[in-house]
């Protein structure tokens, strides 16, 4: 793996460039102000296909080396991108096979962005023919510093439902179960509903049908829907390889909130750097609890090694139902929690804000009202303190449990037909996480089949499909002296998506000391209470303790008497459970008890509401370490730290005091 985008200076600190949107007599004054900000990193050129290859074979790049060459002038670094992310109208027009189809059949049309089948040959060639264009050109540019394949792969269109996915989803299957038809017909359970399938040239994408589609057929289609948009980016970065060895590809990651659609842990192993695009929800009041999350899944995705937040927004974005410009501060405190949490950068979408477009109303570093504002003079400042923080690129964070995180559990758990439609899986691992986040402990996501040994504390929300020998890990681990707390809807399936026989939690039951009988979800509001005070919704299950103890019990509702929150010594470990969905206040409560138990400690006590989070490194003379404080409070907060703030250069000689709203970078000493 080439690795980090080195030839960038300190933290990356910049957006998305898009002069083209612009007269040239604009680029200047960008320049002037990128100075002033103290961007060091743009992306070039992400929807640039048009105005590159105008048309077909015929490129015209010089606007482009003109832009290059004036960021190589001012000193700044370019993440150029393959510009593949939007197929010009002179493609589509005259390839309309290029267009994605909806599993409905209906084909899309041009006018947005996104328009490309992923398994067309005609976008392959051509794009890739781009990218090794781009390649040629760029190779010994002194302003290129990374590559920047395609823009979110996915997020507009996460499967594509035509002929000619059809026949590569049969090739895929073919390899999955070593061309056994018999294989997939078991694993897909095809005698129900009289599905068994003769020949692999009747199985088809799961298109619309007249009630719910076969659950093992969706699931593989998911797997393949992410496999194949990975076989595009690959194939653009093997030619971006071969051509500049030394300078590291990546693509923007949508892991969050927005988006779950592909399987990221497969992703993160084909790229020289992780990057991530993530944009808090305005209407979310705890919105910077949901970006840690995210920001620790990217870290996780990036084996721990620094990763780069490729794109945020300085304030109000254009497609959530009602767009709320940011708070004051918020957004260096975003900006600084992606760094708490190993970002070694972080960029925003966009530069300039756009007067035409789709996007025109979404914020930017330099706003339609110009640089005499709040946001340019916010961005300016934090470009300041970044320059200050330089030292922090390279270090790692430290955590102090692990949170298991599996998309392709969370696709199954969200199919159709379940026992309840109020299952979100990242709801359900936002609810676990919140609780972690509040008792200041800093978790590293990992996926199922992570070593989990060198982890006092393992957190496992609704897993609902594991393989067994992930489940068996999950054993061994708490036999080995480990201590885990799991939710409910976990080990229920197998990783075909067939239930596992004996009671629920399937895979689970003996390592919980649990069987479940049979699900009793909650209506929509309806809240039941457990003995020990805590109230619960969505979720209750009859369960039977088969050598665990009942932490709690239901005291009304569909279940009185039976266990909702379980504890089992398995080997020399402990093994919580919990079978309903607690309120935020109990899961804090419970959290903490678990943690407690477990030696899981925060690195620094800090009031609710502060967050706190360590990165360490080696120093000339040795290892070194950093907190990370943002202060999401309306109050001064005061914290027993020792070391120097470099933001501000001042010494915190034991004692640190974070303004309302305010952030802290302190070297400890
Ligand atoms: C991202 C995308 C950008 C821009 C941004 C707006 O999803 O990569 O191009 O559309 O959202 O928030």
């Amino acid at each position: 793996m080439t690795g980090w985008p080195k030839r960038v200076p300190g933290l990356c600190w910049g957006a998305d460039y898009n002069p083209e949107q612009w007269p040239e007599q604009v680029w200047a004054q960008d320049l002037a102000l990128m100075r002033e900000a103290g961007v060091n990193l743009v992306s070039v050129g992400i929807f640039s296909w048009a105005l590159l290859e105008v048309e077909e074979g015929r490129y015209e790049f010089g606007w482009l080396d003109r832009v290059l060459d004036l960021l190589h002038e001012g000193g700044i670094r370019v993440d150029l991108a393959t510009a593949t992310a939007s197929p010009p109208p002179w493609l589509t027009h005259r390839y309309p096979e290029v267009l994605p189809v909806r599993e409905d059949g209906v084909r899309f049309s041009h006018g947005s962005r996104q328009e490309y089948c992923p398994n067309s040959p005609v976008y392959r060639e051509k794009s890739v023919a781009l990218a090794e264009k781009l390649a040629l050109r760029y190779a010994e540019h002194p302003a290129l510093a990374a590559w920047h394949v395609n823009n979110e792969y996915g997020c507009h269109v996460r499967r594509c439902y035509c002929q000619r996915c059809a026949e590569a989803f049969r090739e895929w299957l073919k390899a999955r179960y070593s061309k056994d038809l018999a294989a997939l017909n078991e694993a897909w359970g095809t005698a129900f509903w009289s599905q068994h399938y003769s020949d692999w040239a009747l199985v088809q994408p799961p298109r619309v049908t007249p009630t719910y589609g076969n659950p093992g057929q969706l699931l593989d289609f998911d797997r393949f829907g992410s496999d194949t948009l990975l076989e595009l980016f690959v194939a653009e970065r093997d030619v971006l390889r071969a051509i500049t060895p030394d300078v590291p590809v990546t693509t923007n990651f949508m892991a969050g909130w927005t988006f779950g659609a592909l399987d990221y842990w497969s992703w993160a192993r084909e790229v020289d750097f992780v990057s991530n695009d993530h944009y808090t929800r305005a209407e979310d009041e705890q919105r910077h609890v949901e970006l840690a999350l995210s920001a620790d899944l990217v870290r996780g995705l990036a084996g721990g090694k620094p990763w780069l937040l490729m794109e945020h927004s300085t304030s109000a974005v254009n497609w959530q139902p009602r767009n709320r410009a940011k708070q004051p501060g918020e957004l260096a405190r975003n900006s600084l929690s992606h760094v708490a949490r190993g970002a070694d950068g972080t960029l925003f979408f966009q530069w300039r804000a756009s007067r035409a477009g789709a996007e025109r109303y979404h914020s930017a570093m330099l706003p339609h009202a110009g640089s005499d504002t709040r946001v340019f003079r916010e961005v300016c400042e934090l470009g300041a303190a970044y320059r200050r923080c330089a030292e922090l690129v390279g270090s790692t964070v430290d955590a102090q449990a692990a949170l298991v995180f599996d998309f392709q559990a969370g696709w199954a758990a969200e199919q159709p037909a379940h026992p309840t439609q109020d299952f979100r899986y990242h709801e359900a691992v936002l609810g676990v996480y919140r609780a972690l986040w509040q008792a200041g402990i800093t978790v590293d996501v990992v996926p199922p089949s992570a070593d989990l040994g060198r982890y006092p504390l393992v957190v496992v929300p609704a897993l609902y499909l594991v393989s067994d020998e992930n489940a068996r890990s999950f054993d061994q681990y708490v036999a080995a002296g480990g201590h885990l707390l799991m939710t409910w809807f976990s080990g229920i399936t197998d990783e075909h998506a067939r239930v596992r026989l004996g009671g629920y939690p399937g895979a689970f039951a003996d390592l919980l000391g649990v069987r479940v009988e049979e699900f009793y979800p909650l209506g929509a509001g309806e809240r039941v209470r457990l003995s020990n005070g805590a109230t619960a919704d969505t979720w209750t299950e009859l369960l039977h303790p088969e050598g665990a103890e009942a932490v709690a019990s239901h005291v009304d509702g569909p279940l009185p008497g039976v266990p909702a929150i379980t504890r089992n010594e398995h080997g020399s470990g402990l093994a919580w459970y919990v079978a309903t969905t607690l309120d935020p206040d109990s899961m804090l409560g419970l959290v903490r008890e678990v943690a407690e138990r477990a030696g899981a400690r925060p690195v620094v006590r800090a009031p609710a509401g502060v967050e706190v989070v360590r990165r360490t490194g080696e120093g000339p003379r040795g290892p070194i370490s950093w907190l990370v404080v943002v202060n999401h409070t309306g109050a001064e907060v005061v914290l027993p730290v020792r070391g120097i703030e470099l933001a501000a250069g001042s010494d915190v000689p034991g004692c640190l005091a974070v303004p309302a709203g305010g952030t802290a970078v302190v070297r400890e000493v």
